[in-house]
């Protein structure tokens, strides 16, 4: 139960006999939530950064908004991955710019201080000006907590009380390992330019919900399927009977994934007619290649098993007919920003990149098949919240009885919203 200051609010209900789950929608639609969230939320877990291959040189940087902070993610001259604030420690103007670049040092625009890659201030017009005591080395730039990374994924966090980044994760490691393991260690993964970037008219933990819900995919995604089929490729997976063969799990710490061996085509497993006769032996071939590497058990299980996790708060990974990586932010409680990565081995043939490429946008892209459906019926649940300002519960039960829930149980959504309402200072 979480009781907003002012506002004797309960949010959650965990009921056992008869077992019913239920959100107060003010979760989605209230002011003092969302602060408190920014609080109790991101200030305190782990966040995802970016992947290692988006600056692989030393002096590399992108400049992103991470947990709604402007940062700078870049490697020091030696190589050390660093995430930077981006707020010049002079009167706080963003040190950089630019999206993206090499650079050994950020000189801020405004009055011209210039910050070395592991933040310190080497530099500043009229230096002989500044008092008596005025030391450079207490003005660099701030920095979080504690930076770390895992299989090139790279987190932050603000929290000095944090547990390390591998406790973190629990279990959640298991299925970066098998999206780390689709190339070759001495090859490895790298996100592909083109990056997504759109934002949404709803709640920030709707598509928390969403990312693994798979109760949705046959109603709001039938025009997508009805392609697929007419394109000759197979979509069993998308009957009841097939999605009851799914599973979903709770891998701790409000992590959650759901998997199944779904038939999409990926280029490292499964040919589909769609992906063109030409691409058929590229797509044998990589899996041969996984074998070699991995053992005949373990290629099989990096290939064939599709999964959508969800690392809490904010890190979604759908590992389906591409590797998608995509993370969110509240602006408001009502509007959220999405940014989403494509994730593949670097050693790809042009043409499975093509068919990788090709599955990003038509399916996973804010212009494609699927993502918009998505995206509407999430902006359509904001606003019927507005039916009933600040009343309302919805109902997360489905499954809920269930030893082996399946991946369009809500499981996934249940494990999200306890890890929420603990952190929040809820004792649903
Ligand atoms: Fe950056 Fe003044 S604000 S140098
Ligand atoms: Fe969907």
């Amino acid at each position: 139960v979480i009781r907003i200051p002012g506002r004797e609010t309960e949010f959650i209900r965990d009921l056992r006999s008869p077992n019913r789950f239920l959100v107060n929608r003010a979760a989605f639609t209230d002011d003092t939530v969302l602060a408190r969230e920014r609080e109790e939320v991101f200030a305190r877990c782990w966040i995802y950064v970016g992947h290692v291959s988006e600056i692989p040189k030393p002096g590399d940087f992108v400049a992103r908004e991470v947990a709604g902070r402007p940062i700078l993610f870049t490697r020091n001259s030696a190589g050390e991955i660093r995430v930077l604030l981006n707020s010049c420690s002079h009167r706080g103007a963003e040190v950089c710019r630019e999206r993206r670049g090499n650079q050994r040092r950020f000189r801020c625009f405004y009055h011209s201080w210039s910050f070395d890659n592991d933040g310190r201030l080497v530099s500043m017009p009229d230096e002989d000006g500044f008092p008596e005591g005025f030391r450079k080395e207490d003005h660099g730039l701030a920095q979080p907590t504690s930076v770390d990374q895992y299989r090139g994924f790279v987190f932050l966090t603000f929290n000095d009380e944090a547990e390390p980044l591998v406790d973190y994760l629990a279990d959640a490691k298991y299925y970066l390992d098998l999206t780390a393991d689709q190339a070759a260690a001495d090859i490895g993964m790298a996100v592909q330019s083109g990056t997504h970037e759109y934002s949404m008219k709803s709640n920030w933990k709707l598509l928390a919900e969403n990312s693994s819900d798979g109760y949705h995919a046959i109603p709001v995604h039938k025009t997508y399927l009805d392609v697929q089929k007419s394109r000759g490729d197979q979509i069993a997976g998308n009957t009841e009977k097939d999605w009851k063969a799914s599973h979903a799990f709770d891998l701790g710490n409000g992590h959650t994934v759901t998997v199944k061996q779904a038939p999409w085509g990926r280029p490292i497993a499964r040919w589909q007619p769609s992906m063109g006769e030409d691409t058929k032996a590229v797509v044998e071939e990589s899996y041969r290649r996984l074998e070699q590497v991995h053992g005949a058990e373990r290629a099989e299980l990096i290939a064939n098993l599709d999964f959508n996790m969800l690392v809490f708060p904010n890190l979604v990974i759908n590992n389906i007919m591409a590797v998608i990586i995509r993370t969110f932010y509240p602006n408001t409680p009502g509007h959220m920003n999405v940014t989403a990565w494509s994730l593949a081995p670097k050693d790809e043939t042009p043409e499975a990149r093509r068919v990788r490429n090709e599955s990003f946008l038509s399916f996973l892209g804010p212009a494609g098949l699927a993502t918009p459906d998505d995206n509407e019926a999430l902006e359509s649940c904001q606003r019927g919240y507005q039916s009933r300002p600040g009343e309302g519960w919805s109902d997360v039960s489905r499954g809920m009885d269930k030893v082996d829930p399946a991946n369009w149980d809500e499981l996934q959504m249940r494990t999200f919203w306890r890890r929420w309402d603990e952190l929040m200072g809820g004792k649903a």
